[in-house]
């Protein structure tokens, strides 16, 4: 089969297979090509495949030659259509892991139930014992109450009154205004159930009884602040609501692991192109505006470099691991810089579709989306046929 992406309103419903491998090799590199960090030894990463978590997985393991259980939700082949792109990022990630020695294996399910957690439970048990670093980095539209079996669906909407702004097409190249009337209170009530704290809790709780929490382990979980341009929809929105549920879980849980002299954070990273931030409205035109405005800087990172960071002038920098008043680690520092923000804000206020090419980097977001998907490299024959 030849396979062409297919993008849908920012969405891309296929993956190549070799392309998708390539983007977790060029992850890889960018580690090795690092210096290594004395990190964790054992890491569970929940919501692995992709975005931040397939990145956090990939510092682990090759910057600090940790063993790593992965747990997401993909998609493998069919006869007629590919797998989904995390299918593929995480057979190349175990399989270069397990090169270096490293133990390496994922749970495809769903995070979000019980079953997912207590088979999680088993395999840290059978092959490392315990671990002493937690990822939470899910993001999920629905949410099923491993309870009650209720379904829940998250929405991205402002709160109070209606939002009213710009978003962007970077394939069409098209800047459409956007209006997204206000959320109902059950809504919000459903984005903190999808993508708030409790399900983190569930799983901290969960891993805490079964005694396979390393003595001192911490869990990190990711969130997003944002600037003035995304606040309506974003911070101050729905999905801003469950991102404070997440950040008050991390208190609460911090509570329960100091039996074992542990800790929960919440980390908020920067704005990067995934899949989960392409479908946010708004989010798109600014950050292709931020790219521009960051690469001139020098300051522009994605999810891999942020993830070395985190590791290595976080996490693993030695002595007490830098926060702000909150108490959350913060690698939205560079984004949020006044001087990034003011040229971002000149940019925003100026830009049309005519002169969109030389105030945003469409460049910069255009490959991103399609290199998550195995897309856009240079280096694949996307007129090989491909067999699934
Ligand atoms: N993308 C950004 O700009 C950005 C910025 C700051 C923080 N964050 C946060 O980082 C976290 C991860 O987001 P991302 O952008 O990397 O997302 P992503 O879409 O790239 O990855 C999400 C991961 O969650 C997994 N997943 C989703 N539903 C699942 C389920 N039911 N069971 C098991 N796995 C499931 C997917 O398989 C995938 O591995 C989120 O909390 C997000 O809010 C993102």
């Amino acid at each position: 089969m030849i396979i062409k992406p297919m993008i849908r309103n920012n969405i891309c419903v296929n993956a190549h297979p070799k392309g998708a491998r390539f983007y977790v090799n060029r992850l890889v590199d960018y580690v090795r090509s690092q210096k290594r960090i004395e990190g964790p030894a054992n890491v569970l990463v929940i919501g692995s495949s992709a975005g931040y978590g397939l990145s956090t997985r990939a510092t682990a393991a090759f910057a600090s030659g940790a063993n790593s259980l992965g747990v997401a939700f993909e998609k493998p082949a069919s006869a007629k259509r590919p797998a989904t792109p995390g299918w593929y990022m995480t057979e190349e990630l175990e399989r270069l892991a397990r090169a270096d020695g490293l133990y390496a294996e994922s749970l495809i399910g769903d995070a979000f139930s019980h079953e997912t957690k207590q088979n999680a439970i088993a395999k840290i048990r059978e092959n490392m014992g315990s671990v002493d670093l937690v990822i939470y980095s899910l993001a999920s539209g629905v949410r099923v109450d491993p309870d009650t079996g209720e379904m829940f669906r998250s929405a991205l909407k402002p709160i109070g009154e209606p939002y009213t702004s710009y978003t962007l097409d970077p394939f069409k190249e098209e800047i459409r205004e956007v209006s997204v009337e206000p959320a109902t209170q059950e809504e919000i009530d459903a984005t903190v159930k999808v993508m708030g704290g409790e399900d983190w809790a569930l799983w901290i709780q969960a891993l805490l009884d079964a005694g396979v929490l390393s003595e001192g382990a911490t869990t990190l979980a990711y969130s997003y602040i944002g600037s003035d341009f995304t606040r309506p929809i974003y911070r101050d929105g729905t999905i801003g609501q469950a991102k404070e549920h997440l950040e008050g879980t991390a208190g609460e849980l911090s509570s329960r692991l100091a039996t074992i002299g542990g800790s929960a954070r919440v980390s908020v990273n920067k704005a990067v192109v995934t899949r989960a931030s392409a479908v946010i409205p708004v989010v798109p035109l600014y950050m292709t505006i931020l790219f521009r405005v960051m690469k001139e800087k020098g300051l522009h990172e994605g999810t891999i470099e942020q993830m070395y960071r985190l590791f290595s002038e976080r996490l693993y920098a030695g002595g007490k691991v830098p926060v702000d008043e909150e108490g959350r680690i913060r690698l939205d520092d560079w984004e949020l810089r006044d001087a990034v923000q003011g040229q971002v804000r000149a940019g925003w206020d100026s830009v049309s579709e005519e002169n969109l090419a030389e105030i945003a980097d469409l460049e910069e977001y255009r490959s991103e989306f399609l290199h998550m998907h195995g897309f856009g490299f240079d280096e694949i024959d996307y007129d090989e046929d491909v067999d699934l």
